[in-house]
């Protein structure tokens, strides 16, 4: 099925930076914030080469340029090499697959415009750094020439030069003109995410995360940028240029507007920024995206004789409204199907007599559809009927009672209905310092459950690899395994299940999820965990349940989601989108009698892992702080429900440090060694 296709926008994907295929193992976590600390120290110890006196006899006669020379691209070498670490996480970022356009007209819009116009001018500079990269690789072998053509280039004042582009990507992030279509791009980017949350789940990462990814590009290109000035401004130094002290001075004091106003911007977008994901609509149905609860209330079609005791027809259907078969009075349709072995409940009469086509005995269902003789068809008839259709007739009795076959709901026996919901706690490993990086429903034989992914917490706000949390699975059958504690039992009495979005406090992260029953409600609740942003430890001992334990008798009772008519929410033609909010309940319940016979028990349960990408590529996993539960819908379908998660809010964590104070040039000029050429 092609929900997806019949949307109005497009994703495009704008390709950020071009794909590094060499995947060294980053050891270090390091975020481009510790970066730009320490490569700012770096540039300044590094200006420090010329205030330091060389030591004369320290070892063969090198004349003083060329030992500067050496330490100044040693130096400039480890500096570019660290970028280069983080850039590997970065990178892929740039695989990221950036977004949208709703591109009804099609015509681009201003934010893709300006996307990619910062992925060019991102990309520009990636590239003058990988040149760099590769000259002081080769130093040794390159003319002197070259490396100073190079560093005259990236301080050049040409429009396409190295502080022009720098310039022109912060002029994207805060546009100079405040009042003249002032928003910039993480802005832009946020309130375009916002009007159309869909893209959200094609991409499986949370706008907050997006724009986060974003940002660190950014902001790592910004560090490249300074770090490549910088060192062309000390080389073209040791090449007797000039003295360059105060444009040194000023690419620093540049630097640090910057790179303070980008990081306000950033905070100001994520502070905003939604931070919710959940899975869209698969392009397909199938067994891996979606599980039913079955027979819970299921169409049932019974005569009145056999609902009560005395074998009597003496009431009408509407009377029975909690009943059970006792007989099967002479064989009749009774005989032909399965029967309901539990309670029978709300029947009612449509009309006497009907052409039933039963279900193949593999299917859930009993019937694939009922025809009544006054015209009215339950379920979807079609010419064919592979099992071959019966006829149900009512009758009279001599007594000038009428038999009646009523249309019931079948609570059917356990053993044969799949209702259960597991109560045990999906939990990841906190002894280990392991936190939640993703979560689903999974049905296991008869039982659904919470199921986690799990990654060991490092340092700030990075999570290692993402594993499954195997599930146990039980029988509801077996002995010691009990009712109310380790699984619920929906019953037409309780089959209501709220549906919440519960967020850990600040400071804390994801580190399970479980069902518990609050009253007739199955209810869902998370753990969260203290954390230090900084070490990555968690707090186990200081974990705490969250949930939002509205109950109906509160003042503000929870509202319901009501079904209208619903149907089987695969047969949707239709795009179905979340409906349900915070402090809402659904109940689980049969769908509609003319669109399916009551066959079916709705609303459905997606099954798709909703474990967010970090970025495409990216090694490691997201950092989670909350989830719910929703349900998403249309009208005339039932729906799906499903888990969201929250991923964590990383605003508070962005900050832009100012480069260490500037280098003081305890001038000894006299050594100058002019080059010759
Ligand atoms: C000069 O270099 C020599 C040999 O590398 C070393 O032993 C000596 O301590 C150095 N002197 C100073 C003042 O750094
Ligand atoms: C986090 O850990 C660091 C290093 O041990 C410590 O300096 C800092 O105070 C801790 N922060 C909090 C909020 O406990
Ligand atoms: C470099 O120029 C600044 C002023 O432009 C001056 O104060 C400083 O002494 C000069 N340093 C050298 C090493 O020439």
């Amino acid at each position: 099925m092609s929900v997806q296709r019949v949307r109005t926008f497009r994703v495009l994907l704008v390709v950020l930076a071009f794909a590094n295929t060499s995947r060294a193992v980053v050891d270090d976590v390091v975020d481009v914030l510790r970066l730009g600390k320490e490569i700012g120290e770096e540039v300044i110890s590094s200006w420090d080469v010329f205030g330091k006196p060389f030591n004369a006899t320290g070892g063969v006669d090198i004349p003083v340029f060329r030992r500067r020379e050496r330490e100044i691209l040693a130096r400039l070498n480890l500096v570019s090499r660290s970028i280069e670490k983080l850039d590997l996480g970065l990178n892929k970022i740039g695989e990221v697959a950036y977004f949208l356009a709703k591109n009804r007209e099609n015509k681009p819009t201003r934010l893709e415009l300006r996307l990619n116009e910062m992925s060019d001018l991102l990309n520009r500079v990636a590239s003058s750094n990988r040149l760099m990269r590769e000259y002081v690789g080769l130093q040794e072998e390159l003319e002197r020439s070259t490396l100073l053509d190079f560093a005259e280039g990236c301080v050049s004042h040409d429009h396409g030069a190295l502080p022009g582009l720098l310039e022109r990507i912060h002029a994207l992030v805060v546009p100079p003109h405040k009042n003249l279509l002032g928003r910039g791009i993480l802005q832009l980017l946020n309130d375009d995410l916002e009007e159309e949350d869909s893209d959200v789940c094609v991409l499986q990462m949370s706008p907050h995360q997006l724009i986060y990814d974003m940002y660190n590009t950014i902001a790592l290109t910004e560090i490249k940028g300074y770090a490549m000035m910088q060192f062309s401004w000390m080389l073209l130094r040791i090449y007797g240029r000039g003295n360059f002290t105060q444009e040194a001075s000023l690419t620093r004091q540049r630097y640090a507007e910057r790179t303070g106003q980008t990081a306000t911007a950033a905070r100001a977008a994520l502070a905003r920024a939604n931070r919710k994901l959940y899975r869209c609509d698969p392009q397909e149905y199938t067994k891996d995206t979606y599980a039913e609860v079955t027979r819970l209330l299921q169409g049932y079609v019974e005569n009145e004789v056999d609902m009560n005791t005395d074998g009597t027809c003496k009431e009408n259907c509407a009377f029975y409204t909690l009943a059970e078969r006792h007989d099967c009075y002479k064989e009749q349709f009774c005989a032909k199907q399965a029967a309901c072995n539990g309670r029978i409940i709300d029947c009612q009469y449509i009309d006497s007599d009907m052409w039933v086509c039963p279900a193949s005995p593999k299917s859930q269902r009993r019937y694939e559809w009922i025809q009544y003789e006054n015209g009215r068809t339950l379920g979807k008839a079609d010419a064919s009927c592979r099992q071959g259709t019966t006829k149900v007739d009512s009758w009279w009795r001599w007594t000038l009672t009428h038999c009646s076959y009523c249309f019931c709901l079948c609570e059917d026996s356990e053993s044969i209905s799949e209702r259960f919901f597991s109560l045990r706690e999906a939990l990841a490993d906190i002894e280990n310092n392991k936190v939640v990086t993703g979560m689903r429903l999974v049905k296991l034989g008869k039982v659904f459950h919470l199921q986690v992914y799990e990654g060991a917490l490092a340092e700030r706000g990075f999570v290692e690899s993402s594993t499954e949390v195997a599930v146990k699975a039980f029988d509801p059958a077996h002995v010691g395994v009990t009712q109310g504690v380790d699984y619920h039992t929906l019953t037409y009495e309780r089959r209501a299940i709220d549906l919440d979005e519960l967020d850990a406090p600040a400071g804390h992260v994801l580190t399970g999820a479980r069902f518990r029953m609050i009253g007739a409600h199955l209810h869902f609740e998370i753990r969260a965990t203290p954390f230090n942003y900084t070490t990555g430890k968690l707090a186990p001992e200081k974990s705490q349940w969250i949930s939002n334990d509205n109950t109906e008798g509160s003042h503000m009772p929870r509202t319901k989601i009501q079904l209208y008519k619903p149907d089987i929410p695969t047969r949707q033609q239709t795009h179905l989108h979340i409906n349900s909010q915070h402090d809402q309940y659904i109940e689980f319940t049969h769908s509609d009698f003319d669109a399916d016979a009551a066959q079916s028990t709705v609303p459905f349960i997606d099954i798709q892992p909703v474990v967010p990408t970090k970025a495409l590529n990216t090694k490691g996993a997201s950092l989670l702080s909350g989830a719910g539960i929703y349900h998403r819908g249309g009208r005339g379908s039932g729906g799906f429900l499903g888990v969201k998660i929250l991923t964590y809010d990383y605003s508070k964590h962005v900050k832009a440090e100012p480069p260490p104070t500037e280098f003081v040039d305890e001038a000894e000029t006299t050594e100058f060694v002019p080059v010759i050429n």
